[in-house]
């Protein structure tokens, strides 16, 4: 098996409003293999975004290292942290993080590295449904579709992992559903995939639950 991520004894503290150092993260170690599908459960406040963000190298941990795709990125410079994130990551977020003025399929092209028809294109975006919106602007979508135009982006450069940070929330079944789709066929051709939820909906996909109570105990 290859680990497309692996964190090594993390740890991640933040000031607090007192400027008392709060330790989020006392030293977590995991591993996500690729094709498989591993959901970050536990409370609010628990830390899973925390995770995610210093695995998307958006933050630096405080000690311990971070391997994507067997290099270890922990000291990246912000150069070569955003061309791994562009080449072997795809991020999806809470919210969708679209350019509201771009269209669905300006989103999805400006983070493509091949250079792509328009037809290629409406291929991937019909893959989530979204062909009749392509040229709609980000900012008149329904959550649920730019949610979905957010996934086609993150997987376009079919990365090596994909780190989805609540990626159900505020959406309905059917919305869902797409998206659980798009993380099972990401899995399928050999992605792999880390989701941050609290929603147990995830059950239905994820190859392996990492609760973050376990996650957090395991290093005392
Ligand atoms: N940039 C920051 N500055 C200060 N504290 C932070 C920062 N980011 C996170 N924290 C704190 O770290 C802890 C973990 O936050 P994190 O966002 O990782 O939780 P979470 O499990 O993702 O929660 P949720 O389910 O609500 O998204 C919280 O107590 C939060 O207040
Ligand atoms: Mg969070």
């Amino acid at each position: 098996m290859t680990s497309v991520l692996r964190l090594e004894n993390i740890t991640k503290s933040f000031a607090d409003e007192r400027g008392n150092r709060q330790l989020v993260l006392p030293g977590v170690s995991m591993n996500v293999e690729a094709g498989e599908i591993v959901w970050l459960r536990g409370e609010s406040g628990s830390g899973k975004s925390t995770i995610l963000n210093i695995s998307g190298l958006l933050s630096t941990p405080d000690t311990g290292r971070v391997w994507i795709d067997g290099d270890d990125r922990t000291n990246a410079s912000p150069r070569t942290a955003s061309l791994v994130r562009s080449i072997e990551i795809g991020m999806v977020f809470q919210s969708s993080n679209l350019l509201p003025e771009l269209t669905a399929m300006e989103n999805v092209l400006l983070a493509s590295r091949e250079s792509t028809t328009r037809a290629a294109m409406i291929e991937q975006l019909e893959r989530f449904g979204l062909a009749a919106v392509a040229d709609r602007q980000a900012k008149r979508l329904s959550g649920g579709q730019q949610q979905r135009v957010a996934f086609c982006r993150a997987l376009i450069n079919r990365p090596s992992l994909l780190l989805a940070d609540e990626p159900s929330s505020g959406l309905d079944r059917a919305n869902t559903e797409v998206i659980l789709d798009a993380m099972r066929t990401g899995a399928n051709s050999g992605c792999g995939v880390l989701v941050a939820s609290h929603d147990e909906v995830f059950q239905q996909v994820a190859h392996r639950q990492l609760p973050m109570k376990e996650l957090l105990l395991e290093q005392k």
